[in-house]
């Protein structure tokens, strides 16, 4: 596969990861990457499979215009381009084994942690971090934790927060002007050389986004809950953030 661009000239090499959602292949650009979404879906740590017509798409023409808007923010992320409909451009990172969730609503697990409703408004922006690992089921970490198995260094760790809350700040008011919540989010990061970047995605899969108004979801959730109208939400956001389909 090539971009057909007459400054980048892109070639696919081996997979180098399949995930649940998405596959990594290596280019013959070093330190470049590609990610396909899929339209595979999976919840409780693949305990629920199935498939959303078109996720991939809006997954990843909404990922691209999220971290444009980071990086015109200031924010590093991994983004380079996008390739196609279904496939992007980044810079090769090395993960940082943790997800960082940002919270400005209550809801899934925090509700069920805290025995506040869903719904409830938080002051303050909740920072959470998991383990990103798949046989322990992603359990949530403390920073002591975090330095006790050298997952990130304190200063990482530090960059890491200032900047999912600063993802926050950018990304909150921009979605509610397209008459979304942004209720919680997951980010990844990962190293490249000795600098921090964003990396992941940032669609309906890892964000709570439900109608400003009506407070309907428009999310991952209703796969995970069997709501129905899920490919009408993916599509609907689409639309509200990146643009009407084609
Ligand atoms: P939670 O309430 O289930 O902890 O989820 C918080 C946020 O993180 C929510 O926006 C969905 C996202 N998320 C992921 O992206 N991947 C996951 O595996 C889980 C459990 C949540």
């Amino acid at each position: 596969m090539s971009t057909g661009g007459a400054q980048v000239s892109v070639e696919t090499r081996e997979k180098l990861y399949e995930g649940k959602a998405k596959i990594v292949y290596a280019t013959n650009r070093p330190g470049m990457i590609i990610q396909y979404f899929k339209d595979d879906a999976t919840a409780f740590n693949a305990l629920k499979r199935g498939t959303i017509v078109g996720k991939g798409v809006v997954n990843n023409r909404m990922s691209a215009a999220m971290f444009e808007r980071l990086a015109r923010a200031g924010v590093p992320t991994h983004y380079l381009g996008t390739l196609s409909d279904r496939e992007m451009l980044c810079r090769r990172l090395e993960i940082i084994k943790i997800e960082t969730i940002v919270r400005n609503i209550v809801a899934g697990s925090l509700a069920k942690r805290t025995g506040l409703e869903e719904g409830t408004p938080i002051t303050a922006p909740v920072v959470e971090l998991y383990y990103k690992s798949d046989p322990l089921g992603d359990p949530m970490l403390n920073d002591d934790h975090v330095r006790m198995m050298k997952l990130a260094t304190p200063a990482d760790l530090a960059w890491m927060r200032r900047t999912a809350l600063r993802i926050n700040a950018v990304l909150r008011p921009h979605m509610k002007k397209r008459g979304l919540l942004l209720v919680d989010f997951k980010l990844e990061f990962g190293r490249s050389g000795k600098t921090l970047y964003l990396g992941d995605e940032i669609s309906p899969d890892t964000c709570r986004l439900w109608d400003v108004t009506t407070r309907e979801k428009l999310d991952k959730d209703r796969f995970r809950r069997d709501l129905g109208g899920v490919e009408e939400a993916y599509q609907e956001v689409y639309r509200r953030l990146v643009g009407p389909r084609a």
